[in-house]
C-alpha cells in the first residue's frame, strides 16, 4: 500500500518494446507517472525487441502510443522531453540468445550510473510462448537478481489449464522467487476494484448484513458491446472461461466472498482470497449441464452497423466451438455462504459494455403494508458499478411524496464523478507503481492461479471435449442466450443491469 513516494532508481525492461500492450497501456502508464510525479528520481525505461531501432526512432513510437492511447490526451511536448530522455532501445532477439548479452551491458551501465539499491523490473509484454525463453535467458546471462534488486512482471493467460499453468509457475519458480514474480490481472488494479476493500473493511455497518442470513444471492456481470476484433488467432484458443472467468471474475468474487483479512499484508490478503477458491462447490457432471451456459456469436447490428458473427472475425475457425459468452453458477462452501449462489456472467458483442457487481438482500422477513401499497417493491439491493459508471448504490424502499402511502425502490448513490473532482488513474499506473514499491497485494500469486484453474478444469474439459451444437446461439446486440437468462429465472431472479448512461 503506498501512502508516500520514495522509490528506488529503476530499470525497467519491456520485452514486446514495440507491441500492442506497451503502445496502449504501459507507456501512456508510465507517462502519466511521471507526470504526476510518481516515477523515481533515476529511471531508465529500455524497450527491447526483434527490430533494429535507434533510441530516437524508439522514443517516436512510444510518443504515438501515448498520443493515441492515454487518459490524458496528447503528450505535453516539454514533459515528453524530459520523460523520453531515460527511455532507450535494444535489440533483443530471444531465439538468438547471444543478444542478451548487449541488454546485460546496458542493464549494468544503468547500475553503474544509478548508484547501489537500483532496481531491475522485466516486463513481459510478449506472447506467453515466449514466457520460458526469456526468463530462461535472463537467468543464464545472470540477470534474474534476488528479491531486493529485480522482478518479473507477466501477463495473463497464466497457463491454458492447470497442467501448463503449473509448469509455468515451476519454471519461474526455479530462476525468480515468488516475491519477484507479479501476474498482472489487471482488473485489480481498477479503482472500483480497489474500492471493493475499503468499502468492506473500512465500513462497519456491512459486515453484519454480509452473510447467508441477510443476502440472497450475488451476480457479477461483465459484459462487453466489442467482438474480438483482431484478436481472433488468441481469442480461438481462449474463449471466455479462460479470458475472463479464471482470472477477471473470480477474483472479482473472491473480493466479495473473502473474510476479513487481520492487516493489509499481501500475503494476508491473498491467503483469504485463496481460501474463497479452496472453499469452491468443485463441478459435478450434472453441475456442468445445469448451471453451465456457453454461447458464440452471430451477426447483428450494433450502433447502425452490421458486425460479423464470431465465426466470421479475422483469425477464426469458421466451425469454431471457441465460447464468446460464458454464464456460470457458484457456491461458496462455507460458514459465511454456504447455499447463496454467485452467478457470473461474461461475453462479447452484447447490448451493453458494463461491468456490475449486485448483492441481492433477503426480502423482509415480515410484510406489514398492504399489496396495493408495495405494487413496485423491490428486496434491498447493494450494485456495485466497476465500468464505464463508477458508483455504488444502495436500493432501498422508501415512501412516494404524496397523501398516499406508496412505496417504491430509490437509490442512494455514490458515484464517483459527483463526489471527487480528482482524475482516476489507469488499473496499469496503480500497478506499475505498486512493480516498483514492491507491493504484491494486487497481482496473483501462483497459489490463485492454480485454485483458479482448478476449480474451473471440469467445466474446460466438458466444453472442449463435446462440441455445441447450439453454437452459434446469440445474437450480437443481445444479451446473450436464452439459457443464460434461464440459468438464474430457474432460481427465480433476474441478471440485473443498469440503464445505459448516455452522457
Ligand atoms: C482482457 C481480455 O483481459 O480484458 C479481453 O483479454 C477483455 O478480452 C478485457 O476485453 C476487458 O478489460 P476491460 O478493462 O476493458 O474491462
Amino acid at each position: 500500500m503506498k501512502t508516500s513516494i520514495s522509490l528506488k532508481p529503476t530499470i525497467f525492461v519491456i520485452f514486446g518494446g514495440t507491441g500492442d500492450l506497451n503502445m496502449r497501456k504501459l507507456a501512456p502508464a508510465l507517462y502519466n507517472l511521471y507526470s504526476d510525479g510518481y516515477m523515481p528520481q533515476k529511471y531508465a525505461i529500455i524497450g527491447t525487441a526483434r527490430k533494429k531501432l535507434t533510441d530516437q526512432k524508439f522514443r517516436d513510437v512510444l510518443m504515438e502510443g501515448v498520443n493515441s492511447f492515454s487518459r490524458t490526451g496528447k503528450v505535453k511536448k516539454e514533459k515528453w522531453s524530459k520523460f523520453a530522455e531515460s527511455v532507450h532501445y535494444t535489440s533483443v532477439d530471444v531465439s538468438a540468445p547471444e543478444t542478451f548479452k548487449s541488454l546485460k551491458d546496458d542493464i549494468e551501465k544503468y547500475q553503474q550510473e544509478f548508484g547501489p539499491g537500483t532496481q531491475v523490473v522485466y516486463y513481459l509484454a510478449v506472447a506467453p510462448s515466449l514466457f520460458p525463453l526469456i526468463a530462461k535467458c535472463l537467468s543464464d546471462y545472470k540477470l534474474a537478481g534476488d528479491e531486493e534488486s529485480c522482478r518479473i512482471v507477466i501477463e495473463k493467460p497464466f497457463g491454458r489449464d492447470l497442467e501448463t499453468a503449473k509448469e509455468l509457475n515451476q519454471l519461474l519458480t526455479s530462476i525468480f522467487t515468488e516475491k519477484q514474480i507479479y501476474r498482472i490481472d489487471h482488473y485489480l488494479g481498477k479503482e472500483t476494484v480497489q474500492n471493493i476493500m475499503a468499502f468492506r473493511f473500512a465500513n462497519s455497518l456491512l459486515e453484519p448484513l454480509w452473510n447467508r442470513t441477510y443476502i440472497d444471492h450475488v451476480q457479477i456481470s461483465v459484459t462487453e458491446q466489442l467482438g474480438v476484433g483482431d484478436r481472433g488467432g488468441y481469442y480461438e484458443s481462449a474463449g471466455a472461461l479462460r479470458d475472463m472467468i479464471q482470472n477477471h471474475i473470480l477474483q472479482l468474487l473472491c473480493l466479495i466472498g473473502m473474510e476479513t483479512p487481520i492487516n493489509f499484508d499481501a500475503d494476508e490478503i491473498r491467503n483469504k482470497k485463496v481460501d474463497v477458491l479452496k472453499a469452491m462447490r468443485p463441478f459435478s457432471p450434472d453441475d456442468i449441464r445445469f448451471s453451465t451456459v456457453r454461447g458464440q456469436y452471430t451477426k447483428g447490428w450494433v450502433e447502425g452497423k452490421e458486425v460479423p458473427g464470431y465465426r466470421h472475425e479475422n483469425g477464426v475457425n469458421p466451425d469454431s466451438n471457441t465460447e464468446t459468452f460464458a454464464a456460470i453458477k457458484f457456491f461458496v462452501d462455507n460458514w459465511r455462504w454456504q447455499g447463496i449462489p454467485f452467478y457470473v456472467r461474461t461475453g462479447k458483442r452484447l447490448f451493453q459494455t458494463s461491468s456490475l457487481i449486485t448483492i441481492q438482500f433477503k426480502d423482509v422477513p415480515h410484510q406489514i403494508f398492504p399489496a396495493a401499497v408495495t405494487e413496485h417493491w423491490q428486496q434491498n439491493r447493494l450494485i456495485i458499478s466497476i465500468q464505464p459508471e463508477m458508483s455504488i448504490r444502495l436500493q432501498v424502499q422508501a415512501k412516494r411524496p404524496g397523501l398516499d402511502m406508496v412505496l417504491n425502490p430509490v437509490d442512494m448513490v455514490f458515484d464517483y464523478k459527483g463526489t471527487y473532482t480528482t482524475e482516476t488513474p489507469e488499473a496499469y499506473e496503480t500497478l506499475l507503481l505498486d512493480v516498483m514499491t514492491g507491493d504484491q497485494t494486487q497481482f496473483m500469486r501462483a497459489d490463485q492461479v492454480e485454485s483458479a484453474w482448478e476449480l474451473l478444469m471440469p467445466v474446460v474439459n466438458a466444453w472442449e471435449s463435446k462440441k455445441s451444437l447450439s453454437f452459434p446461439n446469440y445474437t450480437a446486440d443481445s444479451w446473450g442466450p436464452e439459457d443464460a437468462e434461464a440459468l438464474i429465472a430457474r432460481d427465480g431472479f433476474h441478471w440485473f443491469t443498469l440503464p445505459l448512461n448516455k452522457d
